[in-house]
């Protein structure tokens, strides 16, 4: 229990060192404003969320806030989170004068959850989670990954909806973001629409499996026998 814990911190002061040096390389280090796979990506994520307004959203792995605008504009309060300060510093920037969203810097395996809200919105009914997955997905730190799905899954209010998005290329890797969608789905997470998205000959061969799950709605409380009608 100590070594996982230790392993764990280990995992999370790695991850965050490495994800500080890619944003230490400066603005925008993964294109999301130029590159074609992550243009059409991030407008298919905004197609996703489109058409509801959502109270309480959580993004996990936010990055310096691009797509973090865009939920911003959907949802009442916004929850943002990502092991990088300098990612963090950018997207507060990016976001600045809008007090409804709130950035945490934290690795989503260790994250106690968003914190309680005011009148009672503590669950979130909108998870986005882009291209984050596969940076946890790692062999040494097996449980922290496998318990993240439960985590995010207890996050989620009953009919709120689940974004997956994360990059693939070829049948292989394909096959390991279905196992993402899977694990939520064996928890009770159900699959609304699925799709690969873009286009492998101007993107270097690489397509994103973008995901739409939704929780259980509330269920109606069963009447009470001799107290309903009939
Ligand atoms: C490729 S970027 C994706 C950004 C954004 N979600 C999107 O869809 O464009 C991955 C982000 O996940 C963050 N990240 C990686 N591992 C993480 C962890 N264990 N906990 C929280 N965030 C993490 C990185 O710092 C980075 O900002």
């Amino acid at each position: 229990m100590i070594l996982d814990r230790v392993v764990l911190w280990l995992a999370r002061r790695a991850a965050k060192r490495k994800m500080d040096r890619v944003f230490s390389r400066g603005q925008d280090p993964y294109g999301y404003e130029w590159k074609p796979y992550e243009t059409e990506r991030l407008r298919a994520m905004e197609t996703a969320i489109e058409g509801r307004a959502y109270r309480r959203g959580l993004e996990i792995g936010c990055a310096e806030g691009v797509f973090t605008e865009r939920i911003a504009a959907r949802t009442e309060r916004l929850t943002a989170l990502d092991v990088s300060s300098v990612a963090l510093e950018r997207a507060r920037r990016r976001l600045a004068g809008r007090p409804a969203v709130e950035f945490v810097e934290a690795d989503v395996r260790e994250w106690a959850g968003p914190a309680p809200a005011p009148q009672a919105v503590d669950l979130c009914d909108l998870i986005v989670v882009g291209d984050v997955l596969y940076y946890l997905d790692k062999p040494m730190v097996r449980e922290g990954f496998e318990g993240t799905f439960g985590r995010i899954k207890g996050w989620l209010a009953p009919g709120g909806l689940l974004v997956l998005a994360h990059g693939f290329a070829g049948p292989e890797e394909r096959r390991i973001r279905e196992g993402y969608r899977r694990r939520f789905e064996a928890l009770g997470l159900r699959l609304i629409k699925e799709e690969a998205v873009g286009d492998p000959a101007v993107s270097g061969g690489v397509q994103c499996l973008l995901s739409r799950l939704e929780s259980p709605g509330l269920t109606a409380v069963p009447a009470v026998r001799g107290v309903g009608p009939g």
